[in-house]
């Protein structure tokens, strides 16, 4: 292949990639909101040195922030408050590129000390972004996607509304988008059966509230991939 051609490979398939960046700026756009604009650039990078480590985990991200947005949307979240949580979705697991593809690609069960490194990858996100100043606002986010509502969660044990409400959302589409998609130890589920996973711990691990507002959309919003169309302004970016 000529360099000419590996370029335009690349490139096609750097804007297929990034094609839903451009509709959370279309988004953005709308609450006078700068983070992306601003910042667009660091965040792009960021996103690509994950697809590089793993395109499995930037894909899983980038599905997470399209769940997550229509959730804001139906709780009527402040549209200033957004970006944050457009970007603390996308960066959410950026502290796995810390992480060896030996772990992060094992089919069988983890060990106690695979699993101890897994979790460290909130922590490990916050050190990456923390040197940016305007990552500040997105930092708690990013430290606290894997608590649980009841306390059972890490990496702090917070619980309830302790734990910041964007990180709570995230919680839900983080873990809708794990049921519905392959992992390597394990098969993907349907749509119905990680709704009623969601509906099930709805109170003990993830936020009720926030979990009743994906569940009400996601009646209306099948299959799980229209989800990231909900957004009416979105489509017109298709
Ligand atoms: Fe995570």
């Amino acid at each position: 292949m000529t360099e000419m051609e590996l370029g335009a490979q690349s490139n096609m398939a750097r804007s297929s990639r990034f094609a839903f960046l451009d509709k959370a700026r279309f988004v953005l756009a709308r609450t006078d909101s700068h983070f992306l604009d601003v910042h667009a650039g660091i965040v792009t990078s960021l996103l690509i040195v994950m697809a590089q480590k793993n395109e499995a985990i930037f894909h899983h991200c980038s599905r997470v922030s399209g769940y997550a947005l229509p959730i804001a949307h139906s709780m009527k979240l402040a549209v200033d408050k957004w970006d944050i949580l457009v970007v603390s979705a996308l960066l959410h697991d950026i502290g796995k590129v810390g992480i060896s593809d030996r772990i992060l690609h094992k089919q069988g069960t983890l060990t106690e000390t695979e699993w101890c490194l897994i979790k460290q990858h909130s922590g490990h996100g916050v050190e990456i972004l923390s040197p940016y100043q305007a990552f500040r606002p997105i930092l708690p986010v990013i430290r606290h996607h894997h608590e649980h509502y009841d306390g059972q969660g890490y990496p702090d044990h917070l619980r309830g509304e302790e734990i910041p409400l964007h990180a709570r959302i995230i919680s839900v589409a983080d873990m809708y988008d794990a049921m519905v998609t392959d992992r390597p130890y394990r098969q993907a589920c349907s749509h119905s059966c990680a709704c009623a996973e969601i509906a099930r711990v709805a109170g003990s691990q993830l936020d009720p509230v926030v979990s009743d507002h994906f569940l009400n959309i996601s009646k209306s919003y099948q299959p799980e991939h229209q989800l990231l169309n909900y957004y009416p302004g979105w489509n017109s970016m298709n």
